[in-house]
């Protein structure tokens, strides 16, 4: 299948892109490079397309009529969730009407399969853990209500124009490739395994955790890291199944393991033998004290099996690629 894959300079978009590329798919990377890596596209040897969903629904449907795209997988947005408190202008215009622009050009070109990026964000503060995809969406952010008001847009568009599609509700993507091809490279850089990294590198003074009185075992605050590997395979699984069937799929993914970030800390020092420098500090608002997925159902409908199912293992893959550098460079590009 000849697959747009939006955001595919990213993190996670790069990653699902090679191994779309490896079970033989066509995958066609569009970015407009404002997280993403120029380099992504080199390193794979594949078509890159350098735009912003910004120009709008007629250009977009040029594209996906130029490319003789079947299916379009969108990682594309923001993700910072307090940028999103001070500047919900930016999330609602990059996350919502950019998704909506695409939407837009799907209908008017015809192309009707589309995998979405959503997040546990959309549930906001747990009343149930761990959260299966009944539990009540109520976020607590502007980053979260954008990807809420996407999933409402999507089932509106299957329901009266025929949209197939699959909200796929990650929790904490991790890792990198094994061979450290392709890897995690944000700026700035707000998640815990690579923060704990680039300070054992010596690229960060110090690794602060954020609230050590949770109810929670050790206290520190208890999160789901799934590879991301794991993830790319079940955005393509879930491709298949909306080819094959016209439902909507709306699934966790997450590893149903709950780490305290102490544990993942541990986990780092294990994996590198070395100590971390770590200070502690108050807790940041809105941070809920654990989110821990039930993705049984992503398990059920895709047969998806994550293959990475232990900590250390997710962090061993992160390690090789912060050892080589944990830069692209795009300088080549
Ligand atoms: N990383 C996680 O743990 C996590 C968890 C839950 C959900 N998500 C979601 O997964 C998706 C991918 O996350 P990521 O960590 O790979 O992020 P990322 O920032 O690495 O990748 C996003 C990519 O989209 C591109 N992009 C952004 N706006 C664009 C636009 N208007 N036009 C074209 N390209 C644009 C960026 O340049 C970047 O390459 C996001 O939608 C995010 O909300 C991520």
């Amino acid at each position: 299948m000849r697959v747009l894959v939006v955001g595919g300079a990213g993190y996670i978009g790069s990653h699902t892109a090679r191994l779309l590329a490896s079970q033989g798919h066509e995958p066609v990377i569009f970015d407009n490079l404002r997280t993403g890596h120029a380099s992504v596209s080199r390193l794979l040897g594949l078509p890159f397309i350098h735009e912003d969903l910004a120009s709008g629904p007629e250009r977009l449907a040029q594209v996906l009529s130029d490319q003789k795209i079947d299916a379009v997988m969108h990682f594309a947005a923001f993700a910072l969730v307090e940028e999103s408190v001070h500047h919900p202008a930016k999330y609602y215009s990059n996350n919502l009407v950019a998704t909506f622009n695409l939407l837009e050009a799907m209908r008017q070109s015809g192309v009707n399969r589309f995998i979405f990026s959503s997040t546990c964000a959309t549930y906001g503060d747990p009343i149930a853990t761990p959260m299966d995809e009944n539990h009540p969406q109520s976020p607590v952010n502007p980053y979260g209500r954008s990807k809420l008001m996407v999933e409402r847009m999507l089932k509106d568009y299957s329901s009266a124009y025929g949209l197939r599609f699959a909200s796929l509700r990650y929790f904490n993507a991790a890792g990198s490739s094994p061979d450290g091809l392709l890897g995690e490279q944000h700026d700035p850089e707000t998640h815990l395994i690579p923060l704990c990294l680039l300070a054992l590198l010596g690229r960060r003074n110090k690794i602060t955790i954020f609230g050590t009185d949770y109810d929670t075992p050790d206290g520190t605050c208890i999160r789901d890291y799934i590879h991301v590997d794991d993830l790319a395979e079940a955005h393509i699984l879930a491709l298949e199944k909306i080819t094959e069937r016209s439902e909507p799929l709306i699934l966790n993914l997450g590893s149903e393991h709950g780490y305290s970030v102490r544990e993942v800390i541990t986990s780092v020092e294990r994996v590198t033998g070395q100590k971390a420098p770590i200070v502690e500090g108050a807790r940041r608002p809105g941070d809920p004290p654990s989110l821990v997925a039930s993705a049984g159902l992503a398990r059920a409908v895709l047969k998806w099996r994550p293959r990475y199912r232990v900590l250390d293992e997710i962090v061993a893959t992160a390690y090789i690629w912060f050892k080589k550098g944990g830069r692209y460079d795009d300088s080549l590009s």
